[in-house]
């Protein structure tokens, strides 16, 4: 999310009434305004700048607040409440916990600790033998970065590279920000990392008919050129996003299997951000997974617990025990509330369907979205993501970002009762908890469509 100044004036807008969504005041909420101003007073600016609604309650895939007013929840927080809001799994969960109590345990042990892992190690593929709990995601992608050169480090001490993509993102910590693909976000930095070297996205515009995997070697062989280092004695490391998050841009499928070779020849670790792609997301348990590959390390955060703040590294034993004991923790690392909602979280996920409905469901969702490709074709230039993840991506003819025509498109779905992930570019993001039925998948969408055509008629005539 971009910070947007999302309209402070109280509009009339149509009342709305079906089983999903309720709209039956001025939006936004008159009274809510005085609320969000005084935040806006108490708390740091870059935390603003989102549609401004006041969460009161959040249950399945509907937010509601305290005014009457009820959204159909087409972003999931913001990738986080996959396995819905309030899960009644976790919440039972989180109660046992509460009741106990036990709220905080540093890293001495608790049951939940143990189950948790226990559960998770069991249900993640064998390859991922241990796991690493932290809490928010940019600390599980610097964790992956100092694994990554750690190992490293084993063959000899020049070996620190870690080759990143333009474009995609890891996070707003020093770390994350200096593997992220976007220099102006680096500029407060002051220096770059000179181990850390990035090569272009393989975009479909981009790449148009090469060959994706000669369009890989050439990228690298022109970073070795320009770099005069070789990958074998040079490079630790290779982190992706698992798609490009704005667009939901993913790689092509032999490329991501070109650089899995290119790794494993070369003693490289092969890292994926699965940030916004795990935990069912995409349809599978974990992005990555579509492009039959595999990782020694992964990032997860947001989706991995759908409620309280859980990060996790994931990988092989002999790369996750490379710092020694007690130099790579965390105050709240695995803390007892978190464990119960995470392993609930992932009992909800695969024992009551979740991830087959997002992939069964995404099916009907995508061919639903190619229509309204096909509607708007002056508008709409792609649309990507797999199962119920999908970027819309609004550009005119000549390839111009539209992106006034998706603040606008973002502020009617507001009015309208759907929240959708607004991204502060020319891309709308859809993403509903994965537990969301087909009709509420259509009702969504027809919104989303009446959105985009007002929308247009307005800023375009
Ligand atoms: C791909 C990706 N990586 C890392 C992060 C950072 O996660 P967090 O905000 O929990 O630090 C995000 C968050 O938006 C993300 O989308």
């Amino acid at each position: 999310m971009a910070g947007t100044n999302f309209s402070h004036e109280p509009k009339s807008v149509k009342k709305v009434s079906t089983d999903y969504r309720q709209i039956t005041t001025k939006i936004p909420v008159p009274e809510s305004i005085p609320l969000l101003e005084r935040i806006y007073e108490t708390e740091s600016r870059s935390m603003h700048g989102q549609i401004p609604i006041i969460w009161d309650k959040a249950l399945g895939f509907q937010v509601y607040d305290k005014w009457g007013n009820k959204w159909l929840d087409f972003s999931s927080t913001i990738f986080v409440a996959n396995a819905g809001h309030s899960n009644k799994r976790i919440v039972e969960s989180l109660k046992k916990v509460l009741d106990k109590p036990l709220l905080q345990t540093y890293n001495y042990s608790s049951p939940e600790r143990h189950e948790y892992l226990d559960y998770l190690i069991k249900n993640t593929p064998s390859y991922f033998e241990k796991a690493f709990l932290l809490s928010a995601g940019s600390e599980a992608t610097e964790a992956v970065l100092k694994l990554m050169r750690l190992n490293g480090l084993i063959y000899n001490r020049r070996k620190k590279g870690v080759i990143c993509f333009e474009g995609n993102w890891h996070g707003r910590t020093m770390g994350a920000q200096m593997m992220g693909g976007n220099p102006s976000q680096k500029e407060w930095i002051g220096y770059l990392d000179p181990n850390i070297y990035h090569i272009p996205f393989p975009h479909k515009h981009v790449i148009k008919n090469q060959d994706p995997k000669t369009f890989l070697k050439d990228s690298l062989e022109k970073l070795f050129k320009k770099q005069n280092i070789n990958p074998k004695t040079d490079i630790c490391g290779v982190m992706m996003e698992t798609f490009q998050g704005w667009g939901a841009c993913f790689y092509p499928k032999e490329y991501v299997q070109e650089i899995s070779k290119f790794c494993k020849s070369n003693n490289i670790l092969l890292s994926f951000d699965e940030m916004q792609a795990g935990f069912g997301r995409t349809g599978e348990l974990f992005g990555f997974m579509h492009y039959d590959v595999e990782p020694d390390l992964i990032a997860c955060g947001k989706g991995s617990s759908s409620s309280l703040p859980l990060s996790i590294v994931l990988g092989k034993e002999e790369v996750m025990d490379l710092p020694d004991i007690g130099s790579m923790s965390s105050t709240h690392s695995a803390n007892p509330m978190v464990c119960a909602a995470g392993k609930a979280n992932l009992e909800a996920l695969i024992e009551d369907g979740l991830i087959d409905n997002s992939r069964e469901l995404g099916i009907e969702f995508h061919l639903e979205l190619n229509k309204l490709e096909a509607a708007f074709p002056n508008y709409i230039s792609e649309i990507n993501g797999k199962g119920l993840l999908a970027a819309v991506i609004f550009r005119d003819k000549n390839f111009k970002p539209l992106s006034k025509l998706c603040d606008m498109i973002s502020e009617k779905c507001f009015q309208k009762g759907l929240l959708v992930v607004h991204t502060g570019r020319e891309s709308i993001k859809l993403a509903p908890p994965l537990l969301i039925n087909e009709e509420a998948m259509h009702e969504g969408l027809n919104v989303f469509e009446e959105a985009i055509k007002e929308s247009i008629k307005e800023l375009y005539g």
